[in-house]
């Protein structure tokens, strides 16, 4: 079965955050399954400088009002077709925002065009290639459903992934018109969202099923709270949502050979994350002590609940502990934690921008990583900790509910506890469980048998993968070796 994954990131080429680690992991993982994957991204530079095998395969003398080309290849493993359109894509850094931190004016168009793209591949523009499914990710790919729904009749299938109900993509609408939309597909049942048009709005509508990324998180939408406004939506198709959680690239992620570790390591080798703890004190101006150690790797924001972690290095220091934070994002919660840095030297350390190699490190060194969010829906950086050993303390909600179990007596007891929860996500709360850690902390062996337990933890794509592929099999009707 041939399916088209349609993203506007994608890891080792492009990333903002997990969805690229997603859209990167998920065509190696679905290949075992029978399931052949090619992955639609825009041609940033990033993209098209490391492109291999290059062909062109389309030509657009018209897209949008602007050209453009599709061109296949590959990279790291993964079967690319890159939309190569400069006037829309040709800008460096961050995919979505220019420099003064600002969305790009004419993301409506530029993530359209890529999602009028995937739905012309759907068709068959390109000899010799016709997938069964379209897959989009998040509102940059949100249209593609309803370009396949509102277009010419055919059995094309759409699944559509919510990886944030913060971002949805919502223009006015007079950008409509442009769309190539028939008329009657603004309406509840197509693209208009309160009068608008509302990109994420329209594939949750649109596809023939949506996925999220924790089972959590794909019931939380479903409420007010988590809903961003479309838990109604949700409600009324809620036969055809399904969570799945993210797994993680085991290969990229592997402390026994990760190339960014000093030192590396397996579960019968724990006392080696000692020679990478010095090294994380070291880039971090930390003290070179036996203490805990905490990190947080992390875009710097409210949804993270950075400030809840602000309000809480003082205590965390006080407890006699140390924190390492890895991140960047809104300037008042930076420079909260700058702030500690000066108040705490040798004890707090904050590395800003984004270092993928630094993260590995972190994560092979540090005791434990705080994720204290205020909704996940999945979180990818408690499953990098599970399978390092470096113990995950995370609030309650969305993806970390369903991959973190609490060390409560009870599963103390029964020997299960993989890490530390809390909730509600307050400042309090968060507390209360940084006081429940260096408890346990203390206690040497359970420690090191709950950091063993998690490095055993099934963090994989195997079980998500099949998941995936058995919903594919199911709206298309076919069979997962079956290639007519
Ligand atoms: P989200 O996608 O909401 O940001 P996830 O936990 O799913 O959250 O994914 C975040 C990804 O980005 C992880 O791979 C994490 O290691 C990485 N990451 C976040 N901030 C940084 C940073 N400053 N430097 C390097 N990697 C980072
Ligand atoms: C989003 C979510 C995060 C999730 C990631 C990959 O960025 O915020 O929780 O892990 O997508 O699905």
């Amino acid at each position: 079965m041939e399916v088209l994954s349609v993203t506007s990131e994608i890891y080792p080429l492009i990333k903002t955050g997990g969805l690229a680690d997603v859209a990167g992991a998920l065509p190696g993982a679905l290949a075992a399954t029978g399931v052949a994957m090619r992955t639609l991204v825009p041609g940033y530079p990033a993209v098209l400088s490391r492109i291999e095998e290059r062909r062109e395969v389309a030509q657009f003398s018209d897209l949008f009002g602007v050209t453009g080309r599709l061109i296949a290849g590959r990279v790291a493993g993964l079967d690319l077709i890159v939309l190569d359109a400069p006037a829309l894509f040709d800008r460096p850094g961050n995919p979505y925002m220019g420099p003064e931190g600002w969305d790009w004016p004419d993301n409506w168009k530029r993530f359209a065009a890529l999602s009028w793209v995937a739905s012309e591949l759907g068709l068959g523009l390109v000899d010799g290639y016709r997938p069964h499914l379209i897959h989009a990710h998040d509102w940059q790919a949100g249209l593609v459903p309803a370009y396949v729904k509102f277009g010419p009749s055919s059995t094309l299938k759409t699944v559509m992934t919510v990886h944030n109900m913060a971002f949805q993509g919502t223009f006015g609408v007079d950008i409509f018109w442009q769309l190539r939309l028939p008329p009657h597909a603004f309406s509840v049942y197509g693209v208009e969202y309160y009068g608008g048009v509302g990109y994420l709005k329209s594939g949750i509508e649109c596809a023939d099923a949506v996925t999220t990324v924790s089972p959590t998180y794909a019931a939380e939408i479903r409420t007010p709270d988590f809903g961003s406004g479309l838990d109604g939506l949700l409600n009324n198709r809620a036969s055809t949502v399904f969570g799945v959680l993210n797994g993680i690239d085991m290969n990229a992620w592997n402390p026994a050979t990760d190339p960014a570790l000093v030192q590396n390591y397996t579960a019968s080798t724990i006392q080696n994350r000692l020679v990478n703890k010095r090294a994380i004190q070291e880039q971090f101006g930390l003290e070179p002590l036996n203490v805990p150690l905490f990190t947080v790797i992390s875009r710097l924001t409210g949804q993270k609940g950075i400030d809840l972690l602000a309000d809480n290095i003082d205590y965390l220091v006080s407890l006699g502990g140390q924190l390492a934070v890895l991140g960047s994002g809104e300037a008042h919660l930076e420079n909260a934690i700058r702030s500690a840095t000066q108040r705490h030297p040798g004890k707090v350390g904050l590395v800003t921008g984004y270092n993928e190699k630094l993260s590995h490190l972190l994560q092979g060194g540090a005791d434990v990583i705080i994720v204290p969010s205020r909704f996940e829906p999945c979180g990818l950086t408690q499953l990098y900790a599970l399978r390092y050993g470096c113990i995950p303390l995370v609030s309650r909600v969305g993806g970390l509910n369903d991959t973190v179990i609490d060390a409560n007596v009870a599963a103390m007891q029964a020997e299960v506890a993989t890490g530390v929860q809390f909730a509600p996500p307050t400042g309090p709360a968060l507390g209360d469980a940084l006081r429940r850690t260096f408890e346990l902390y203390a206690d040497e062996r359970s420690w090191k048998k709950m950091q063993r337990r998690g490095m055993k933890s099934d963090v994989s794509w195997e079980t998500s993968a099949a998941r995936y592929a058995q919903l594919y099999a199911s709206l298309t009707g076919m069979s997962l070796n079956d290639d007519a």
